[in-house]
């Protein structure tokens, strides 16, 4: 069965690995673990098999990241729950009336995964599209 904590993974890196992402650096996981607003971490017994997190202001904006399900996991309906317990989470934060905003970049063809979580593609009639730029020292 598979269990949820609201937390980091133990080893941020080995997921990144796991599904090919570049590596943080130690003052970058020192990072994450003191300023993300809400994480969770997916396990299978001991095992930790998927992780997300969010950063943010806490109030208004929040910002998904980071969303990892281990391969050999995926296609489990993990993803899906710890998206949906963070969002509940976020919004369980604020008052009655207040609307939240919760932006992601999806990574490429990951689009349909969060259309099924309610998100909506930028741009559209309505909106701009979201921007990034990567900046390297
Ligand atoms: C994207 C990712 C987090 C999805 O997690 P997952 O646990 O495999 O997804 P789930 O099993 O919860 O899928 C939920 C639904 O989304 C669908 N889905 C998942 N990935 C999809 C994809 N790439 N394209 C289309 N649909 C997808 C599933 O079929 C499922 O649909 P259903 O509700 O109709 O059954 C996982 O594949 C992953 O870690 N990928 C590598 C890292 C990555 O790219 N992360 C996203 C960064 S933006």
């Amino acid at each position: 069965m598979i269990t949820y904590e609201y937390r980091l993974p133990h080893d941020i890196n080995s997921f990144r690995r796991s599904v090919g992402w570049y590596e943080l650096s130690p003052r970058q996981l020192n990072c994450a673990l003191k300023s993300s607003v809400f994480a969770i971490t997916a396990l299978d017994g001991e095992k930790e098999v998927g992780s997300a997190r969010v950063v943010g202001d806490g109030g208004y904006q929040f910002f998904i990241s980071d969303v990892i399900v281990r391969p050999e996991y995926q296609g489990q309906g993990i993803g899906r729950e710890m998206l949906s317990r963070l969002m509940d989470k976020a919004l369980s934060v604020a008052d009655e009336g207040e609307t939240i905003m919760i932006n992601l970049m999806a990574a490429k063809d990951k689009e349909p995964f969060y259309e099924k979580l309610g998100f909506m593609r930028r741009p559209n009639d309505e909106r701009g599209c979201g921007m990034t730029r990567f900046l390297k020292k």
